[in-house]
């Protein structure tokens, strides 16, 4: 699986990223594009996918776009038949589709515990899924990513719901790299930190909002520096540092790497 001189990285390679269209999965997509590969990009928002695609395409490189909702078997079974379709096979699926929500313990709807679990947990479940019966098929092994969050490690003030659909991402992370070892198939995990995304823009509105019917008197923007001046890096991360790591677990160089959840947050856990 070594690139040959000259050619980048992951030339003839197949990825799908799911949540592709924003964010994370955005800065992945286009950062894996560049090293070579070919793209589907899905996304519930079917524009913003388009979009991504259209980036990469006007670099250069190769991608198509896709509608896909991660909480539907139906709709990401569709979406690993419309990549195999396009391109004949997936080497590398990178599960990054996912939604935050932020509330004081005490007020947690049911309808968010549930959306959080159905988005965050039981999507990266039906995809692995759908993607692990493909690359099973293929015969040729495959590559794994979830995203996954360090709220998954720690839990994290105003985010139960949220960090334990994490939590289950990293343990459903481990259960897959053991089924998927037998075909050759690496499934990997990322837990970035706080990035700067719509995302934790939002979460930076949520949980100020929350603190300041708490008694406080924050602005936007507050929560985020309060969390930057605890990292010892000292800066919060941008998507491209998660995408790094994406690259890492996509390539050949971690071929011997499985079942692993890795943080990328500057260090703000180290556990
Ligand atoms: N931003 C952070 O600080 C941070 C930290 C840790 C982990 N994460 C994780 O990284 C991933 C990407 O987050 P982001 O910050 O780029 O957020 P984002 O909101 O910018 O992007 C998330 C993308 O997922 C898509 N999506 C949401 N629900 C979907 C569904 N049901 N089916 C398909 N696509 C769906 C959205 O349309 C969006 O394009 C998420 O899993 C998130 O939990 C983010």
């Amino acid at each position: 699986m070594t690139a040959e001189r000259g050619s980048l990285p992951l030339q003839g390679k197949i990825v799908l990223v799911t949540g592709g269209g924003s964010g994370i999965g955005r800065s992945i997509a286009t950062r894996l594009a560049r090293d070579g590969a070919a793209l589907a990009v899905a996304d519930v928002v079917e524009p913003s996918a388009r979009e991504c695609a259209g980036e990469i395409e006007a670099a250069g490189g190769r991608a198509i776009a896709m509608h896909v909702d991660v909480t539907s078997k139906e709709s990401v079974f569709a979406m690993v038949a419309a990549v195999v379709e396009a391109f004949g096979r997936i080497d590398i699926a990178v599960n990054n589709a996912g939604v935050g929500h932020n509330s004081a313990f005490l007020e947690i709807a049911e309808e968010d515990w549930d959306r959080m679990f159905a988005v965050n947990a039981k999507g990266v479940f039906l995809s692995m899924q759908a993607e692990g019966l493909q690359m099973k098929d293929q015969g040729s092994g495959g590559k794994i990513i979830n995203i996954a969050s360090i709220a998954g490690r720690h839990g994290p003030a105003y985010q139960a719901h949220y960090g334990a659909s994490k939590a289950a991402v990293i343990n459903l992370t481990q259960s897959t790299a053991k089924a998927l070892a037998p075909y050759g198939i690496t499934v990997n995990a990322i837990n970035p930190g706080i990035v700067d995304t719509p995302m934790w823009r939002r979460t930076d509105g949520e949980i100020r909002d929350i603190r300041n019917r708490e008694g406080e008197n924050l602005e936007s923007g507050d929560v985020t520096e309060e969390m930057r001046s605890q990292i010892p890096l000292g800066r919060i991360s941008r998507p491209d540092d998660v995408a790094s790591l994406a690259f890492y677990l996509a390539s050949a160089d971690s071929d011997y790497v499985t079942g692993q959840a890795f943080n990328v947050c500057g260090g703000l856990i180290m556990d």
